[in-house]
This record gives structure tokens, sequence and C-alpha cells, in this order.
């Protein structure tokens, strides 16, 4: 399977690349299977996702779906943020092939992991949000041979 013309997008010209110095909230996860590693920077007032930002030091369709997940989320309320599953972005960028998935989930979890520390830092709780992982090879249900 070919990437998706907006996959290749993404990834010869991310969107959103860099840091937000006073970010609201900062997650880095990483997947010691494959070795990337992806950290994102929020910046929320007032319950919106004003700004973010990304590094990623990783394969293509994570720097794609990070390029990607950072679009999306930007404007939306913390609990429209929630929404953005690691499936959302792959229809948004047209599919993934299925070797390439758990690229995603990596963008997904760092995402939950920004909105994590912000929630932290402000004795909030998000509904629905779960405490990221460092490294998500530890919880993939995607199988070992996939990759
Ligand atoms: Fe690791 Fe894509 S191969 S995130």
């Amino acid at each position: 399977m070919q990437y998706s013309e907006k996959v290749m997008d993404h990834f010869m010209n991310p969107r959103n690349v860099g840091e937000i110095e006073d970010a609201s909230g900062v997650g880095t996860v990483g997947n010691a299977k494959c070795g990337d590693i992806m950290k994102v920077y929020l910046k929320i007032e007032d319950g919106v996702v004003l700004d973010a930002k990304f590094k990623t030091f990783g394969c293509g369709a994570a720097v794609a779906t990070s390029s990607m997940a950072t679009e999306m989320i930007k404007g939306k309320t913390i609990q429209e943020a929630m929404e953005i599953t690691n499936k959302a972005v792959m229809e948004a960028l047209d599919g993934l092939p299925p070797i390439k998935v758990h690229c995603s989930c990596l963008a997904e979890e760092a995402l939950h992991a920004a909105l994590w520390d912000y929630a932290e830092k402000n004795g909030i709780v998000i509904e629905g949000l779960k405490k990221p992982v460092n490294d998500i090879s530890e919880h993939e249900e995607v199988p070992e041979e996939d990759y």
C-alpha cells in the first residue's frame, strides 16, 4: 500500500513543528519497539487549545500524524480534543498502511500526555483521560509481527 497524498504532504511539509516556550501542557511519549519519540506542546486558555506544536523523532507516518493531530487540536475545547483519536487522525490523512497504524497511536497518546500535564498543573480532572504511558509499546494491541 502506498501512502496517501495527504500523508506525503504532512510528512514533507509538517505543520506546527517546534516548541511552545510557555506551554500549558507538555507530553512526551515513545515507542520502545521502533525507538520513535514524540513530544507535544499545548497552549490552553479558558479551556480552549489555542496552539499546538510538536517535535517528533520518528518515522514518516509519525511525523505526518503529529502534524495532522496538532492541526486538528487547535481551536478545540478540551473535551473536543479528547475526541481526536488515532483513528480520527488516520481518517483525516486518508488512511495509513496497516503496518503504520501504531505510529498514529503515538500521536494520540502524546496529545493525551500533554492534556494530562495541563490537568495536573491546574488541578483539574479531564473526563475520560487516562494517565499516559511513557512507552506505548507496552500497552499496544498491535501484534508483534506488524512491526
Ligand atoms: Fe515508530 Fe512509526 S515506526 S512511530
